[in-house]
């Protein structure tokens, strides 16, 4: 890797045109000359200080005032915020809202079965909270500890997390599809004495047995001690002397539970990274600045005001569900859905049935859920009133052109702006996004656009990525986010971006996926954006195409019009020099393709493709190895 920096000026990264500033961050009232968004931002990243530390003061409830905004220092790994400070998140997500407006819906729970939704107040998510926290209190939990929560998304499992946080215990969600070896790992690693889970899972007409897969993870986790089992069905599971029927005995318990004093940095929970790159790796993000972060993105970036209905669809097991289901959206008094269900149950309308049903303003998905959407055709979303809607949000992968055109004109009716965040488990929030900046101002399709408050991006020239302005993406130190890969002071993403004349960012895809072809920089997202049906390359060029629905294809005509539309497009060097059409590709739980397996299959290393744990299908990795490669 070579050491030359490029030096970066955000001063001018189109941040919007004037705008009244003070009217939508109240804040920046006391930012003097700041009137609209770009000089709000340009303000956030010269005076970080004075920014943070209004904004902290502002939006958080502290027990304890903090004594210094920010103590760090990337190249020691130092990161320190609001030292000092003590808070509790339980009562910034709680407590305060139900003193101004407890009957407001906190939760809005989708159940698998549409129409079968349940609502909770933020006095009966405190109450569930307090009951919880008692009873891990009287299980032995203490502050400091780690609890493994084993749950699909539902009321409880919110009440959980929060219950944790109550108490000062730290949670570590594990993805409820997960396989009983990858759940005793994370056990395992957080040395957890308690586990929570349900009896059973529902998600997609399935009933899943969890409490089974628990069962056997936890035989080999010798720190395990009891495994609270909710009830989520009505079947009755074998439960033995370690199993605590969760209901019954939280209902025994006080609604009242009395907060922790947490220091700004204690740790707030851990989280494992979906695998897609490599082994899971365990990440630990800490009080008052993850909550700070994911409260302002989640207002910001996605517009959301008093009485919005938020809706991520995500799982709670991953960072944006934890950020923009649980945290973010509950500090703001929000109201959030949490999702139960899949996108094709019972029908590839349920999305925007549900955004009817439940009046849904605000909608973040994954660019996988809209591809695989879009090839099923626009009648299954104009079948639904969609006008609720306000802004759609992107996350977890590049949105290529077309899925992010379908988004915009179909499903947002050519209105609602598309929010496409760039962001990371270990960052806990969205680093860059198309919003804030002036309502009016330019999105451009498939860009994530524009750093947030913050946010100081910095492209890193590397030997694998030259020329062509393609470069690391980078950040420092200048939001509260608790993320530091010490590298010259810099945070390094491990993402190839490209930053336009205007200043708008563009993430081409992980810079282990650009390939080098014919001393050509070539990022995956570049091509799958022309190659339509979903794709990926290898050396050389190497696409595997996924077909949409209804197309019937002679393969010869399909390589031929793939290189045609690539040579049209990118360049003749881009041209695939192997094609092949598979039924689905290797993704991991959380919809991202495992390009380090299908590189591996290429490559016919398939005796090491490496950690499978998170793999969703693994009968696609053999359709993978099994079919021919055909030269175009
Ligand atoms: C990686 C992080 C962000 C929370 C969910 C995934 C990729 C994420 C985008 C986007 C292009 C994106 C990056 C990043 N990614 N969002 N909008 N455009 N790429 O979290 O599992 O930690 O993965 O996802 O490669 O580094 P994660």
């Amino acid at each position: 890797m070579r050491q030359d920096w490029i030096p970066l000026n955000c001063g001018e990264n189109g941040l919007g045109r004037s705008y009244n500033i003070a009217s939508c961050m109240p804040e920046a009232v006391a930012f003097q000359g700041v009137s609209d968004h770009s000089g709000l931002y340009k303000f956030s990243v010269n005076e970080s200080d004075r920014f943070w530390g209004a904004v902290a003061r502002q939006r958080l409830s502290w027990i304890s005032p903090f004594h210094t905004v920010q103590n760090c220092d990337f190249s020691q790994g130092k990161i320190k915020w609001f030292e000092g400070g003590k808070l509790n998140v339980s009562v910034n997500c709680l407590d305060r809202h139900v003193q101004t407006c407890p009957e407001r819906v906190a939760l809005i729970w989708e159940r698998d079965e549409p129409g079968t939704e349940v609502k909770i107040t933020y006095r009966q998510l405190l109450e569930l909270t307090c009951r919880l926290g008692n009873l891990l209190k009287r299980q032995g939990v203490r502050r400091g500890d780690c609890v493994t929560i084993y749950m699909p998304p539902c009321p409880l499992a919110v009440a959980s997390m929060l219950a944790c946080a109550r108490i000062g215990a730290a949670h570590n969600v594990v993805f409820a599809g997960f396989s009983s070896e990858a759940l005793a790992d994370r056990i395992r690693d957080a040395q957890s004495s308690t586990v929570i889970t349900v009896n059973q899972g529902v998600r997609g007409g399935k009933v899943v047995d969890l409490k089974r897969t628990v069962d056997q993870a936890v035989q080999n986790c010798p720190s395990v001690q009891q495994v609270l089992v909710a009830m989520r069905t009505e079947n009755t599971v074998a439960m033995t002397d370690r199993d605590v029927p969760l209901e019954e005995e939280m209902m025994k318990e006080d609604v009242v539970c009395e907060p922790v004093a947490m220091d700004s940095e204690d740790v707030l929970f851990l989280l494992y990274t979906s695998g897609s790159t490599g082994k899971p790796k365990g990440l630990v993000h800490t009080q008052a600045g993850y909550l700070l972060y994911t409260s302002l993105t989640h207002r910001y970036v996605f517009n959301y005001h008093d009485g919005d209905v938020f809706g991520c669809v995500a799982d709670i097991g991953w960072i944006t569900g934890h950020s923009y289901i649980v945290y973010g959206p509950l500090c703001n008094g929000g109201t959030t859905v949490l999702f139960e269900s899949t996108p094709v149950y019972p029908n590839p309308g349920r999305y925007w049935e549900m955004v009817e049903r439940l009046g849904i303003n605000q909608f973040y998905g994954a660019p996988t859920a809209i591809r695989l959407l879009l090839k099923y055709g626009d009648e299954w979303v104009q079948n639904y009133n969609r006008s609720s809607l306000k802004t759609l949000g992107s996350v977890g992968e590049p949105i290529n052109t077309e899925a992010w055109e379908w988004y915009h004109r179909v499903v947002g009716d050519g209105r609602c702006p598309v929010v496409d965040t760039w962001w990371q488990t270990e960052t806990g929030g969205i680093c860059i996004a198309p919003r804030p900046s002036d309502p009016e101002a330019e999105i451009v399709p498939g860009m994530a656009m524009r750093p947030f408050y913050g946010i100081k991006p910095a492209l890193l020239d590397t030997e694998v990525v030259t020329g062509d302005g393609v470069l690391a993406l980078c950040y420092n130190q200048y939001c509260p986010l608790n993320c530091a890969t010490p590298l010259l002071g810099f945070f390094f993403t491990g993402d190839g971006a490209h930053r336009s004349k205007e200043g708008y960012y563009q993430i081409v895809g992980r810079l282990d996926d650009v390939i080098n072809v014919s001393g050509h920089r070539l990022g995956t997202a570049e091509l799958e954006d022309v190659v339509v049906c979903t794709i990926i390359i290898m050396f050389g060029v190497y696409v595997f195409v996924v077909l949409k629905k209804a197309v019937m294809v002679e393969e010869d005509v399909l390589a031929q019009q793939l290189r045609e539309m690539v040579s049209r497009s990118i360049a003749k060097y881009a041209c695939p020099d192997f094609i092949q059409v598979v039924r689905c590709l290797p993704k991991t739980r959380s919809g991202k393709i495992m390009r380090r397996v299908l590189r591996k299959v290429v490559e016919r290393n398939t005796d090491e493709l490496g950690d499978l744990s998170t793999l969703d299908d693994p009968d696609s990795v053999h359709e993978v190895i099994s079919g021919h490669r055909r030269l175009c």
